[in-house]
């Protein structure tokens, strides 16, 4: 067991949220991060296209943003929150720009310099700022490099949060608050006791539960399944955001080619060379994620086949080499020239849509407790997400918690107080880690068959059935034997995979990223969010057995 450790912000993620949030507050109060993996390795990371926001006041607007947002969340967006993020996206870039950040710039014709904006499915207007095709390489080492010299962070990466502490938890009387996490170094294995007087949850998505995604493996709704053993609702889990166009390659790991190649003009096509997707939505291949992802596993199926082709090769070469040499590189590694020849791409889980409720200040059910990032349900989304309004969600929600936050320093009292260590008093070592390994992977081919592109109820009542009884098993495992990396992770992707099921089942009605043949339509009237709160029996203690 390790020393208690104290600060003012615990933030649990180093993905853009957690590192923005970080330096949003790091020059008031004193920060720890905490990272599972290296602190970068994250989502973020890997983004490739770019950032919404309207920097081009000349040809866009915030209106068109905003309604382009709304057209994309079919209905279940809030308005509110859209009109906030939206509004603040030129500070957002503004910020990054001033820390340094690398966005691509192009000669105008009057010799001038100036960023150049993207295009990417479902926006009217070209206003996706972006660095190459690896924006999200250029944010995160622009942001980790401040982030590790600012004297008031403290950084601990491999270091896996595994529940958050609270009053209630700990039997304290009062209104219910978080006071810190206990976090398992994945190196020694020791677990220590983070306090705080506020904690920030950016830990990122959950789309490993299924055996194709986009995501890096950090990705495993770690925060989404904490806070909701620490009481707090979440919303809209039926909305995982499928993107079309992955590698389609043995050894690629789902490597995926960006959606701003089909808005630089990409087409896709059956490998015979037919296009398609003009069958299926006037906008072609720039029709939002949902109808591009569907029209793909139509295709696919109707046609048996394993791939459709993506083919930009009718661009110059030069022109490709200098707005996609990430792509380039990596599909010319796996033997495919996109200058000259399509190449194979399928769609995979790509992106979490609900998640931790939260308000416009990124505050969660649980006081001290802010939710940042694609862990947070923030209501932008709604049932679709419009491309590059990610990265803006977490940089505008990184701002408006470290805001909420710095308001209330100093605190004066309230301290945490002592909070008791990680109980192991009676739990042994592993026996054996077969049933984690063979677990996690039944559990990523049952959401992948039976909880992807398209639903059904029976499918969805089969994946049920099947979580219920791998949770089972990983509960007696998880209250016998001492926690592992995989253990904390495995548990998390069990209880967030329930809750995309329970929330796909609860709709009845097809809509956005959710669709199900058993309620093709969508229901007229104004919409309803899919709420889940937890009932006081799935709200669990510091172990199962403590
Ligand atoms: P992440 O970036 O995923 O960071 C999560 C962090 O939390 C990581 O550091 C992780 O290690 C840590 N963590 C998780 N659990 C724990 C735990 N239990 N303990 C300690 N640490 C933990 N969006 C766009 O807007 N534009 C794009 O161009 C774009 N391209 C994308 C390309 C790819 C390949 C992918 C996968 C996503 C893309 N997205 C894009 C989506 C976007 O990148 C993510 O939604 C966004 O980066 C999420 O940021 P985050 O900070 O919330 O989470
Ligand atoms: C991409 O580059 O296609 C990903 C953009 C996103 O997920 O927002």
């Amino acid at each position: 067991m390790k020393t208690p450790q104290f600060s003012d912000v615990l933030i649990i993620g180093g993905g853009a949220a957690g590192l923005s949030l970080a330096l949003r507050v790091a020059d008031k109060a004193r920060v720890t991060i905490l990272a599972k993996a290296a602190l970068t390795e994250s989502a973020s990371l890997y983004a490739q296209g770019g950032v919404a926001a309207v920097l081009n006041g000349q040809e866009d607007t915030f209106d068109s943003h905003i309604q382009d947002t709304l057209n994309a969340g079919a209905g279940l967006c809030r308005r509110d929150t859209v009109e906030f993020v939206v509004r603040q996206g030129p500070e957002a870039i503004h910020w990054l720009i001033d820390r340094g950040v690398p966005f691509s710039q192009e000669k105008q014709a009057n010799g001038a310099m100036e960023y150049h904006l993207t295009r990417e499915g479902g926006h009217s207007h070209r206003r996706v700022i972006h660095a190459e095709d690896a924006t999200g390489r250029a944010v995160e080492t622009t942001l980790e490099s401040l982030v590790r010299r600012h004297p008031n962070i403290t950084l601990h990466e491999s270091h896996i949060a595994i529940d958050l502490i609270t009053s209630r938890k700990l039997g304290r009387t009062g209104p219910d608050r978080c006071l810190g996490v206990y976090a398992l170094n994945r190196k020694s294995g020791h677990i220590t006791t983070y306090s705080a007087h506020f904690v920030a949850l950016a830990t990122g998505g959950a789309c490993k539960a299924y055996l194709y995604t986009s995501n890096p493996d950090t990705s495993t709704g770690d925060g989404i399944a904490m806070a909701w053993r620490a009481g707090c609702r979440v919303a809209n889990m039926e909305f995982i955001q499928f993107h079309p166009t992955c590698l389609y390659h043995p050894r690629a790991k789902s490597f995926l080619i960006s959606e701003a190649v089909r808005g630089e003009g990409g087409r896709l096509t059956l490998p015979n060379g037919k296009p398609f997707m003009q069958d299926h939505d006037p906008r072609g291949e720039l029709a939002s994620r949902d109808i591009v992802a569907r029209a793909i596993d139509y295709e696919m199926k109707r046609g048996g086949l394993d791939y459709i082709h993506l083919d930009i090769s009718h661009k110059p070469a030069d022109f490709i080499k200098s707005h996609f040499p990430t792509i380039y590189e990596r599909c010319k590694e796996y033997g495919y020239d996109i200058t000259r020849e399509p190449i194979p791409v399928v769609p995979a889980a790509h992106y979490t849509g609900g998640g931790v409720m939260t308000d416009l200040s990124a505050r969660t059910d649980l006081d001290r407790l802010y939710a940042v990032g694609e862990c947070a349900y923030t209501g932008l989304h709604g049932a679709n997400r419009l491309a590059s309004n990610s990265l803006l969600e977490c940089l505008v929600f990184a701002k408006t918690a470290a805001e909420d936050i710095l308001k209330q320093l100093p605190v004066v009292g309230q301290l945490p107080g002592d909070l008791p260590p990680w109980d192991e008093s009676r739990v042994t070592d592993p026996d054996e880690q077969v049933v984690v390994s063979h677990n996690w992977d039944e559990l990523r081919r049952g959401m992948w068959s039976y909880v992807g592109i398209v639903r059904t109820t029976k499918r969805l009542q089969r994946a049920q059935h099947r979580v219920t009884m791998l949770k089972e098993e990983v509960r007696e495992f998880y209250s016998n034997f001492k926690v592992t990396n995989d253990l904390i992770e495995l548990r998390n992707l069990l209880l967030v995979s329930e809750l995309i099921i329970r929330s796909a089942l609860a709709r009845k009605e097809s809509r956005g990223l959710h669709y199900t043949r058993d309620y093709p339509k969508t229901l007229p009237g104004t919409p309803q969010d899919t709420v889940l709160t937890p009932e006081p029996h799935e709200a669990s203690g510091r172990r199962a057995n403590a």
